[in-house]
């Protein structure tokens, strides 16, 4: 009968303190107390999913009970381990019990290990509960564990694992040694599936491995079940090969080409392109949420490069490999503006009519990206404006270092605004505006200066100098 297939994640889930990875302050901080014999009545293990709680709850409980190391539990399965470390390891041992706090969350359940807890344990040191999912448990349910937590016989180890340590009542939690387990880092879990595959004689691009692992968000469960699927597919007579195109191919991923010729057509301002490289990557399979996402990815990786970012594990793809032309076109507001935008899409999808058509829309928005001003942008210009009319004297921007503020920021949308839409010019307004300005006796704008209202009156290029600092205003 062929070998029982094993998922990389139990085959490969750590046995000692040595083998987790990225934990390294509750790591040291246990060997520690370990090592000096103090041992705490209850630990509280919380973080993200998949990134070594339970796993660090089984290695402790060895740790307690195991016959020969006294910083870890013996290593492996082989005949040197010792009794207790085996047992317990096969889940037979008798002093680590496991309880599931989803499914045991009564307070029944918590009574049930009150009256146990009165036993000692039978061949270890300890009798150690491991409760997963402690969150889980009903309120009276973790008022009946209070007592028992606080001052229990001296061979009882509560460990409690959580993901949602904000659930857990402070009582329960001020009775605890509290550990904080973090998302585990890209390079580490590149390095951990390199390993794996050279254990195993399978072939895998880096890039490959980078992408698995980046995907899976520091948690290395998610990490090893990816890994697992991608083996599947990559599997041929020659034997396993991982490759990023199958995997794109596979998994309908957007290549970083496909996004750079898409950034490119938008920064190019060309509607058509834009649409068409869109259509082609949704015809090839690829879910709208999921090229949303990507795309939102890839613009979050451009604001990152543009404010000084290089680490390759936070921007997915080395800095040289993004479209220089949109990186040197957009600034830092119109990338946030890029991702405000595709962010919404993201959120409207779910409630649109059709999502393509948010998606459309929100392509349609990134094709003239670079016309688009911000708000302080405008405020500034105005601001810059107002200053010039009130120094009266020259008027010319470019002998302003105020007024020429606002042409440090790009190029802004040179829109027709041509006044009320009915044949006067925006200038023709202004002009009347100073007039009715200058016919009242009404002196309550200070910063009106009315010798500038007069020169301005006078010499209307000089208002149209003040117009178009202003973006968007095209005098005509
Ligand atoms: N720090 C780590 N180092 C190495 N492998 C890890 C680590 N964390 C998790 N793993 C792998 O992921 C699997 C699941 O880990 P574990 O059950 O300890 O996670 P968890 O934090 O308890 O997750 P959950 O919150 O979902 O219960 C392990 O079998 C192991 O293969
Ligand atoms: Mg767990
Ligand atoms: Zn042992």
């Amino acid at each position: 009968m062929a070998a029982r297939y094993e998922v990389t994640a139990s085959k490969y889930r750590p046995k000692t303190f040595d083998e987790l990875a990225g934990q390294e302050f509750v790591v040291s901080t246990i060997k520690n107390s370990l090592l000096n014999g103090q041992i705490a009545h209850a630990y509280l293990f919380s973080g993200p999913r998949g990134c070594g709680k339970t796993s660090a709850a089984r290695i402790l409980a060895r740790s307690l009970n195991c016959e020969k190391a006294p910083n870890g539990p013996c290593a492996g399965m082989d005949s040197n381990v010792c009794d207790n470390c085996r047992t317990i390891s096969q889940g037979a041992s008798m002093d680590v019990i496991e309880i599931d706090g989803a499914s045991n969350n009564s307070v029944n359940d918590v009574r049930q290990i009150k009256d146990e807890v009165l036993f000692p344990p039978q061949s270890g040191k300890y009798k150690v509960y491991i409760i997963d999912e402690v969150h889980m448990l009903s309120a009276s349910a973790f008022n009946a564990l209070l007592k028992t937590i606080e001052e229990p016989p001296p061979y009882i180890c509560f460990i409690f694992a959580t993901t949602e340590l904000h659930k857990v009542p402070a009582t329960i939690k001020s009775r605890c040694q509290q550990f904080n387990f973090r998302l585990i880092p890209v390079e580490t879990i590149q390095e951990i599936l390199k390993k794996i595959c050279a254990e195993n004689n399978i072939k895998a691009e880096d890039d490959a491995l980078f992408w698995i692992a980046r995907e899976s968000t520091g948690s290395m469960r998610d990490a090893f079940t990816l890994f697992d699927q991608v083996t599947s597919f990559s599997t041929s007579a020659n034997g396993i090969n991982i490759r990023s195109d199958l995997i794109r191919e596979k998994l309908g991923i957007i290549g970083l080409e496909k996004l750079n010729a898409l950034s490119l057509s938008c920064v190019e301002n060309d509607g058509l392109r834009s649409f068409a490289l869109a259509d082609e990557i949704l015809s090839s399979g690829i879910a709208i949420e999921q090229f949303v996402i990507d795309l939102t990815g890839y613009y979050r990786s451009l604001l990152l490069i543009k404010n000084g970012v290089t680490r390759e594990s936070l921007l997915g793809f080395r800095p040289s490999q993004f479209c220089a032309k949109t990186l040197e076109t957009l600034d830092s507001i119109r990338l946030e503006q890029a991702l405000d935008i595709l962010l919404d899409c993201y959120r409207n999808i779910r409630y649109s009519v059709s999502p393509r058509f948010d998606l459309e829309t929100a392509i349609s928005k990134l094709t003239w990206l670079t016309k688009w001003v911000s708000p302080i942008e405008l405020k500034d210009s105005i601001n810059a404006a107002k200053s010039i009319l009130t120094r009266g004297g020259s008027l010319s921007p470019s002998s302003n270092p105020q007024s020429s503020e606002p042409r440090s920021v790009p190029e802004a949308p040179k829109a027709q605004v041509s006044g009320s839409g009915d044949g006067r010019s925006l200038t023709d307004e202004f002009q009347k505006m100073l007039a009715a300005k200058e016919n009242t006796d009404d002196d309550d704008v200070p910063m009106w200066n009315n010798s500038a209202i007069k020169s301005g009156k006078e010499n209307p290029p000089q208002v149209e100098n003040v117009l178009s600092v202003i973006p968007g205003t095209v005098i005509q």
